[in-house]
């Protein structure tokens, strides 16, 4: 590849895209879309959000040392943008995109009632960077929509219609992976028995989608 050197930059693509909603009181409950987070332990669970130190839920953060990450999809997609470009300090953005604030169970910031998953964050250390503080966090609930779970309890977060950010824009992603965690050094029978299982699949989901549209 015929390569062109640029200035540094944030040039990390695609990021996640999601709403981050703190504040402890009603009164004071507030969004802020976030693209600067991600996940750095395994066990615990732990993430973090980079927040510039002049956002009004910076301050709402700090102080109450919890936030609960609320995963976007294509549905939220306008009001994650919203949240991102209005501030907390002039508006009720729960109110303003009609955002539902449902109590978590760990933390006392509300979450998103409409995002398909939640997760409950407890800060453990706050990294402090030249423009934005790095709250470090473990991840001490997560909440699913029943809509993505199978009936063995797994959660189909590929059902979920999940967004990311590209580099200014957001895009949903395609249900059409291109392979699964390992599958580069999978054996041909281990391969060959995953696709007749997913086959198989197929066709359940059809044959039951013609009963289903029977009975309508
Ligand atoms: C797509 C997107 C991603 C963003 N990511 C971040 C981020 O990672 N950290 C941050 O401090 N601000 C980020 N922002 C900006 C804040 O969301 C924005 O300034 C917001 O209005 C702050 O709200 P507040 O004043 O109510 O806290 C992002 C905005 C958008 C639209």
């Amino acid at each position: 590849m015929d390569k062109i050197s640029f200035k540094p930059g944030t040039m990390l693509n695609p990021v996640p895209v999601v709403m981050v909603s703190c504040g402890t009181e009603p009164a004071d409950y507030n969004i802020i879309t976030i693209a600067w987070t991600g996940i750095v332990n395994s066990e615990p669970p732990m993430t973090y959000v980079s927040v510039r130190k002049s956002r009004h839920s910076h301050k709402l953060i700090q102080e109450s040392g919890e936030f609960v990450i609320n995963l976007c999809n294509e549905q939220l997609a306008f009001a994650t943008d919203y949240c991102g470009v209005k501030s907390g300090r002039d508006i009720n953005k729960f109110k303003e995109q009609k955002l539902t604030p449902v109590a978590a169970e760990m933390v006392s910031c509300p979450m998103i009632g409409e995002s398909p998953v939640n997760l409950e964050c407890k800060v453990t250390q706050v990294i402090s960077l030249p423009t934005h503080d790095m709250f470090m966090a473990e991840i001490v609930r997560v909440h699913a929509d029943k809509s993505i779970i199978d009936e063995k309890g797994k959660i189909l977060l590929e059902d979920a219609r999940l967004i990311c950010y590209n580099h200014g824009e957001y895009f949903g992603i395609k249900r059409q992976p291109i392979g699964k965690f390992g599958y580069s050094i999978m054996k041909t029978r281990t391969k060959k028995r995953i696709n007749k299982a997913k086959m198989e699949e197929r066709k359940k989901k059809k044959i039951n989608a013609k009963f289903q549209k029977g009975k309508d």
